[in-house]
């Protein structure tokens, strides 16, 4: 088992990416012979034109990182942006990317309605994501819901590329947590920077309550049966908890649980769970992601060498 996943660092990392894609993975470290994580910079310039910020936000996001729990000595953490077989491959993949497959990609068609001008990066975004996966030999992908198409197109692409060239690629599976696909954001919608309804992994104490306090509920009085499968402050609050645990707390809600109470319920649990990853973000310094990177771009570069010796070799550019 090869694992790999990336992120964008197009602002804070939030409660969805923490559910979605970091828990999963982590999950995975040790299980895995290789566990890929990167950080997908290149994929950020889509929608980032301010180099001081994209700057800052590649270098604090391998400190969230790192926070969260990756061991480098254990995974592989590195900048797609610094290993250039990705832009090799995603040019070469983009030669049998058939038009149609991409303009049915929901989250470039997403973008256009929003009212977005796409740009060629952010239509062949989803190749530039296969080409991330592909280069690694990835089995396993740990994503949210949102993603589950971009990884489909990566399968489709790597059958492609199999089928004209001979066996070169891996198919990957995505790896989505029932529980988690989708973390509903502050306002009910899917948790995204876009919509500006996250929940932050490294926010302050003020932040955060402010966030949870902000929650959207329906208008049943305080003292009201509550539905915890139709409200997002229960929805959010179970990722943090045990089986038992959840069910205790939907029975509480069933039984009138006042929504205030219940944000505040969520509040000390969301600070009680964080205060570990906060605490040792607060003690690393910017020269650790420096050091980090290097070596993880090293070990990276390698396995995308190798590979891309074989797409070379299988499409006559050796
Ligand atoms: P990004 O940066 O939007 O999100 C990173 C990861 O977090 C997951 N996620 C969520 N999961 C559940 N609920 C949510 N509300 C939620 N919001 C975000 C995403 O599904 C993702 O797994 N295109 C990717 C980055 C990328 C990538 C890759 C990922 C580039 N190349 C190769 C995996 C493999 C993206 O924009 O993710």
């Amino acid at each position: 088992m090869r694992v790999l996943s990336g992120i964008q660092p197009s602002g804070q990392l939030h409660l969805g990416n923490y559910f979605g894609s970091i828990v999963p993975n982590l999950a995975l470290v040790g299980q895995a012979e290789q566990n890929f994580f990167f950080i997908a910079d290149l994929h950020a310039l889509t929608s980032m034109q301010e180099p001081a910020v994209l700057k800052q936000a590649r270098e604090d996001i391998v400190l969230d990182y790192l926070a969260c729990g990756f061991d480098p000595t254990k995974a592989i953490i590195f900048e797609q942006s610094q290993v250039p077989e990705h832009t090799q491959l995603l040019w070469i993949l983009s030669c049998i990317a058939p038009m149609g497959l991409l303009e049915r990609a929901v989250s470039y068609k997403d973008k256009v309605q929003q009212g977005i001008r796409a740009s060629v990066g952010l239509f062949t975004y989803p190749v530039l994501m296969a080409a991330d996966i592909l280069l690694y030999r990835a089995t396993h992908v740990p994503v949210g819901r949102d993603q589950k198409q971009h990884v489909e197109i990566a399968r489709d692409l790597a059958g492609k590329f199999n089928a004209a060239f001979g066996e070169v690629f891996v198919i990957p599976e995505p790896v989505i947590q029932k529980d988690t696909a989708v973390v509903p954001g502050t306002d009910g919608r899917k948790m995204s920077k876009s919509y500006g309804n996250v929940i932050p992994l490294f926010g302050n104490e003020n932040t955060l309550k402010k966030a949870i306090m902000g929650i959207v509920t329906d208008s049943k009085d305080a003292h009201a049966p509550k539905d915890p499968d139709t409200c997002v402050v229960y929805q959010i609050h179970k990722l943090f908890l045990s089986g038992a645990e959840a069910k205790a707390l939907a029975q509480e809600y069933r039984s009138g649980l006042a929504y205030g109470e219940a944000k505040k319920r969520l509040l000390a649990t969301v600070l009680e769970h964080l205060a570990p990853l906060r605490e040792r973000r607060l003690g690393l310094k910017s020269s650790v992601a420096k050091e980090v990177l290097e070596a993880g771009r090293k070990k990276a570069q390698e396995v995308a060498h190798t590979t891309m010796a074989h797409v070379r070799e299988s499409t006559g550019l050796s």
